[in-house]
């Protein structure tokens, strides 16, 4: 039997068993998937403890993605150039770790329509989550992308040097709004349901912009609601969530999960 797991910091409340069991149900794989807290302050002793059980892959989410590179034994290309995992996998070299965070928000916006070279567009924020999705892009699309940021000198950094990119205030981006086809939502603000706060105004968003959020509880952020009342077409963050568990189910078991199920679980038990 396979042992598969996610370790996080807090991590009751996460989804990803519920979802990767129905995949590994659906696939009739003889595996389990169970959920596993690491203490921050014990990190160290834990991860150590926790990689000599009888462990065959696990997804590593908050606060653990950059935490964990030190005791991986390979590391996937794209995973370090993200600088986070959330993925990793034994095998007979050690354990390697994979990014599957913006491919899987990709395959997410695919589900809308294709991309195109002509398309433009606009990412909110350049924490962890907002440089996978940049660099998963970046590496897929010819699109000239935009990056507005709070901090801007953080958006700025996280430009690829060898594409022509652009960092702008989310002033400027409120201002320019209309001139992107796609616009993707990665701060944190919308997780806040008492508020309906969102990053910066959708009063100039055209109609058909593709617009996107990463988070998926609440389903509908104020951002997408926003966004729908410009006519917009909208993608939640529900996406990504399932496709980056596809993807890491893919990479430990070289299955194709079937992602419908994987989406279902999750909203049943919301
Ligand atoms: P993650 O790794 O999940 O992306 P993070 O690294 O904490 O999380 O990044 C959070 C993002 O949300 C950042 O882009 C942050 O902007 P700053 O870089 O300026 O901090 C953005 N963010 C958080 N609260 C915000 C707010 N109230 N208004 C605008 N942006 C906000």
């Amino acid at each position: 039997m396979k042992h598969f797991a996610v370790i996080g910091n807090p991590i009751a409340h996460s989804l990803s068993p519920v979802m990767h069991t129905a995949a590994i149900e659906a696939l009739q794989l003889d595996a389990d998937y169970t959920r596993v807290k690491l203490e921050i302050d014990q990190f160290d002793l834990e991860i150590r403890r926790f990689l000599a059980s009888e462990i065959d892959g696990f997804n590593v989410t908050v606060p653990f993605k950059e935490k964990i590179i030190p005791y991986l034994d390979q590391i996937d290309p794209f995973a370090a150039k993200c600088g986070a995992v959330n993925t990793v996998k034994r095998s007979d070299t050690g354990w390697t770790g994979y990014n599957t965070d913006g491919y899987g928000f990709l395959e997410g916006l695919e589900e809308k329509r294709p991309l195109s070279i002509d398309d433009r567009i606009l990412i909110i924020g350049a924490g962890g989550a907002s440089k996978g999705i940049y660099l998963a892009l970046s590496e897929k699309c010819e699109a000239p992308i935009t990056v507005t940021n709070r901090t801007l000198e953080k958006a700025e950094q996280m430009l690829a040097a060898e594409r022509s990119d652009r960092a702008i205030s989310l002033e400027e981006a409120e201002a320019r709004l209309a001139e992107f086809t796609i616009i993707i939502q990665t701060t944190s603000v919308g997780l806040d349901q008492t508020h309906f706060d969102l990053p910066l105004s959708l009063e100039s968003l055209k109609k058909d912009t593709l617009v996107a959020d990463i988070i998926y509880n609440p389903l509908k952020t104020p951002f997408l609601q926003a966004a729908e009342q410009k006519q917009a077409i909208i993608q939640n963050g529900l996406a990504m969530f399932v496709n980056q568990g596809a993807l890491a189910l893919s990479i430990w078991t070289g299955e194709n999960p079937n992602r419908a199920i994987m989406k279902q679980a999750v909203l049943n038990s919301f």
